[in-house]
């Protein structure tokens, strides 16, 4: 009997390549539908790609057409994506194409910042109090609104990865952030949506939940722990998981993940709901992706947890039981190295190698390219991961690996060089 094949919405990245070796691993057809004919994929992926439909994923209604008959063609019966830009469209492709997906109606809603904003309230989610900016006229306007007040958070709608996102202290910072959000909104990905959102700042502990949902039931595979750089710009510079909270605390958590999760359409998949325990035990919804976590969380859930996640959302893709349950207790971190600096990278040493308990280390940075402290997770210049038995002795290990790690920037004017190398994680 010939297995259906699988189609990934975007194949680029370590996360997809992962699935399409589990569905490869398993007999099955891998196909990837990509944004350009020569897209640059990794060696992880060459010799497993079936085949591939090229479409402007831009243009949402063509893009369906286009990859929905391809589909039928080459008798595609999961469509999986891990590219946070293609939820929606990938719950419109399992829709037409009648395979395990999520509520079509409702993917939009786990795209767009202002539409999940009032899907969650709909649904009684705990959310920051969340103000809409259609146009410039009355950006100023909002923002003096005193239901939001200050510090609040602006964000571009369609945004991802804190790319635009800005923590605002006072009304004369507004100006420029709210342009800043209008800068990313623009990029076509985002489908040229120039709405801004103005959002109550929430003070806490950030976590993320990791779940995968299937045909409607939702198992919570981790809480996770996130670290971030402070300021003005919160980029994500590690993940830590499985989080051990307080029993009230993490039913809490998972009170406000679940309706959060049906309020968007999220029936056949995993979700990654980012959420802020303030110090009141209180726990909001920040936002939601109808994917898994991004940033090696996959991996994190793999080693700490024993569960095969690539497989689990393989099987939930098509309409196959699932098997998610752990069957191991360690306890798992990624750090991101980021420059402290902006200017030229001119070495990178002390990089840790794979090896027992360090499952994963990743460098993207090239000697010589621009490099500058973090504004947004595609900022970021590389990764490593650490794993065991024991969460104090996988923190101590990755802080002290972190430490080795020295990058030497020069400033682009190269008027003067900085002669002192610096330790290249954020704290
Ligand atoms: N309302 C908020 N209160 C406090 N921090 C926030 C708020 N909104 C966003 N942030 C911070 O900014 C980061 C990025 O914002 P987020 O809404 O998650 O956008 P993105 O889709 O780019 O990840 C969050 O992880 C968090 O650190
Ligand atoms: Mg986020």
């Amino acid at each position: 009997m010939t297995l259906p094949g699988v189609l990934l919405l975007d194949a680029a990245g370590p996360e997809a390549a992962l699935l399409a070796t589990a569905a490869a691993a398993r007999g099955h057809e891998v196909h990837a539908a990509t944004a350009a004919a020569n897209a640059a994929y990794g060696p992880e992926l060459k010799g497993l790609l079936a085949g591939r439909v090229v479409t402007d994923f831009a243009r949402l209604d063509r893009a369906l057409d286009e990859i929905t008959a391809y589909a039928r063609r080459r008798g595609v019966g999961a469509v999986l994506t891990v590219n946070e830009y293609l939820t929606e469209l990938a719950a419109l492709v399992s829709a037409e194409l009648g395979v395990p997906g999520n509520e079509p109606g409702r993917a939009r809603a786990a795209r767009d910042k202002a539409a999940m904003a009032e899907a969650f309230a709909a649904a009684g989610v705990h959310v920051p109090r969340t103000l809409v900016v259609q146009n410039e006229v009355d950006g100023d306007q909002v923002l003096e609104d005193w239901r939001v007040g200050f510090p609040c958070v602006v964000k571009p709608v369609g945004g991802a990865g804190s790319a635009g996102v800005t923590v605002v202290g006072s009304l004369a910072e507004a100006v420029a952030a709210v342009e800043e959000a209008r800068a990313v909104a623009s990029v076509p990905r985002h489908a040229g949506d120039p709405a801004v959102l103005v959002q109550a700042y929430v003070a806490g502990t950030e976590y993320s939940v990791e779940s995968v949902t299937q045909d409607g039931v939702t198992v919570h595979l981790a809480i996770t722990r996130k670290h971030v750089t402070g300021g003005t710009a919160r980029t994500e510079t590690g993940h830590s998981l499985p989080v051990r909270l307080a029993p009230d605390v993490e039913s809490a958590v998972h009170r406000q993940a679940e309706p959060a999760i049906r309020a968007v359409g999220i029936r056949h998949g995993a979700s990654h709901t980012e959420v802020v325990v303030g110090a009141d035990s209180r726990c909001t919804v920040i936002e939601i992706g109808a994917r898994l976590g991004a940033g090696h969380i996959g991996v994190l859930v793999q080693h700490a947890l024993g569960i095969d996640v690539w497989s689990g959302l393989l099987d939930v893709a098509l309409g196959r039981p699932a098997a998610l349950s752990p069957t191991a207790r360690g306890f798992a971190t990624v750090r991101f190295i980021v420059s402290p600096h902006a200017g030229r990278l001119v070495s990178v040493s002390g990089l840790p190698e794979p090896g027992p308990g360090l499952p994963l280390v990743r460098w993207r940075a090239a000697i010589g390219a621009p490099v500058r402290p973090p504004r947004a997770n595609g900022h970021r210049l590389g990764a490593f991961v650490v794993t065991g038995a024991d969460e104090a002795e996988v923190e101590e290990r990755a802080a002290a690996l972190a430490r080795r790690i020295r990058l030497r920037v020069e400033p682009d004017d190269r008027s003067h060089v900085s002669s002192a190398s610096t330790s290249a994680i954020a704290p």
